[in-house]
């Protein structure tokens, strides 16, 4: 096992690579923007390969973009492709080849794919040329595909692809590629070292976390939806929710095993140290720089606020740098009520609802009728009323994701 510090220096580290999954919205956006750029098509998307389907992930419009009152933005489309012969996108994921169409509208009646003229009918667009290339990984499966729109003319007028673009879109879609794969790689480093971190208590496996986050996940979008936020808001921030969540006792690392693996009840002392997690989380995640590490870092620091101001560590500069146990937990003003951000009272239920009813090294797993009495009993004292309703409103569904990842 490594020492304190070289695991720490890597959840430092991590911190910095967590910024490639924001990167990467922008970086596919770019490199769809210089493929257009140099096949002078008027539109263009991505697909990007998940579970079974093709995602329309990425889009652009320059027609539809001018038709917009500045400050407006595209509506956002999300629906996905199945991988088949059927439409164009799902041929070229499924067999690999490069499609250039000429005309979407004249497509051979024979013809394995046909288009899907949906969007142009929602729309009003009149989709015409269509060149569309997969996407491989370094073992040269497809992970996606890469799909240009109408080529213009130097007049403006729509034209077909010529032959000698096919190279060159290649090309984009094969940096896409690789774009793509660092960050589902990073992805994948991120949910080892959230492990690593919960693991270092062989009882309290990663389980835990994966609970935590689809608890808190569920909570938040019943919660939104009765704010009336809206359906894509609530998308975006329900991923960027679940890993953020998972990271919510990322200081732990920071805390002795002495301590952390602690049988019994800690004594006063310990439980001091033990409280300086939240502000440690917080100051590793807090190079705030996407809203990912931004959210990641609001959820370590306050998922032990408490609504009536009872929580630590209360206001803190996290920048401030002192990590002394003095500062954490007797200088700061208490946060309470809506002071405390959302995500940090969600996440807060979603703790102490999954602490409760597991085992840990210091507590046996409560009866579930417990565990719902002593929420019911600290509505407004520990936590949001508010969300405790939506808690109880959502018990089925939050029921059935904690039978879903037992511990072993
Ligand atoms: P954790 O095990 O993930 O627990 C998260 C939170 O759930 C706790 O935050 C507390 O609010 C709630 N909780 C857990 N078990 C109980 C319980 O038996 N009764 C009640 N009323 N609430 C409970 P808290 O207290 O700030 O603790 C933070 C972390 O400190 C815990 O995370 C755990 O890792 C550690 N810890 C707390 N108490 C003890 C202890 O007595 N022994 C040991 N070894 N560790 C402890
Ligand atoms: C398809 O590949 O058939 C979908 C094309 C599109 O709607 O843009
Ligand atoms: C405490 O509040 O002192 C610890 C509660 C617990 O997690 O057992
Ligand atoms: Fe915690
Ligand atoms: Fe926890």
């Amino acid at each position: 096992m490594h020492s304190e510090t070289e695991r720490l220096n890597e959840i430092i580290r991590l911190g910095a690579e967590l910024n490639s999954i924001q990167d990467m919205d922008i970086l596919l956006q770019r490199i769809l923007l210089e493929a257009r750029k140099v096949v002078t098509a008027d539109a263009g998307s991505i697909y990007i390969c998940r579970s079974d389907k093709l995602e329309f992930s990425y889009s652009q419009n320059d027609t539809q973009q001018k038709e917009l009152l500045p400050g407006q933005k595209l509506p956002y489309a999300s629906f996905t492709v199945d991988i088949n012969k059927n439409s164009i996108a799902g041929y070229v994921a499924y067999t690999g080849e490069i499609l250039n169409i000429p005309d979407v509208y004249a497509i051979r009646r024979n013809a394995p794919y046909q288009f899907d003229s949906t969007y142009d009918r929602s729309s009003g667009y009149r989709t015409k040329s269509v060149l569309t290339v997969p996407m491989k990984n370094n073992i040269g499966k497809i992970i996606g595909v890469l799909q240009m729109i109408n080529a213009k003319n130097k007049k403006d007028t729509i034209i077909p692809f010529p032959l000698s673009d096919e190279p060159f879109v290649l090309h984009f879609a094969n940096t896409a590629s690789i774009v793509l794969q660092r960050a589902q790689m990073t992805r994948a480093l991120l949910l080892r070292m959230i492990s690593m971190a919960e693991l270092r208590d062989p009882k309290e496996t990663s389980q835990h976390v994966n609970r935590v986050a689809s608890y808190a996940v569920e909570l938040y979008e019943r919660w939104a939806l009765q704010k009336r936020i809206s359906k894509e808001e609530i998308e975006k921030n329900k991923d960027i929710l679940r890993m953020a969540a998972m990271l919510h006792d990322v200081g732990k690392v920071a805390i002795s095993d002495v301590i952390l693996k602690k049988a019994g009840p800690l004594s006063a002392e310990e439980y001091e140290i033990m409280k300086t997690h939240s502000l440690k989380g917080a100051q590793l995640l807090g190079d705030i720089q996407s809203d990912f590490d931004e959210i990641a870092s609001i959820i370590a620091l306050t998922h032990h606020e408490n609504w009536d101001g009872t929580g630590y560590p209360g206001r803190v500069d996290i920048k401030a740098g002192s990590l002394s146990n003095d500062d954490v937990n007797k200088k700061s003003v208490p946060l309470k009520g809506e002071e405390i951000p959302i995500y940090g009272r969600i996440t807060a239920l979603a703790d102490v609802y999954d602490a409760l009813s597991s085992k840990r090294v210091y507590k046996d797993a409560w009866k579930i009728e417990d565990v719902l009495k002593e929420i019911r009993s600290l509505s407004g004292k520990k936590f949001d009323p508010e969300l405790v309703e939506v808690f109880f409103d959502s018990l089925e569904l939050l029921e059935s994701i904690r039978h879903k990842y037992p511990d072993e």
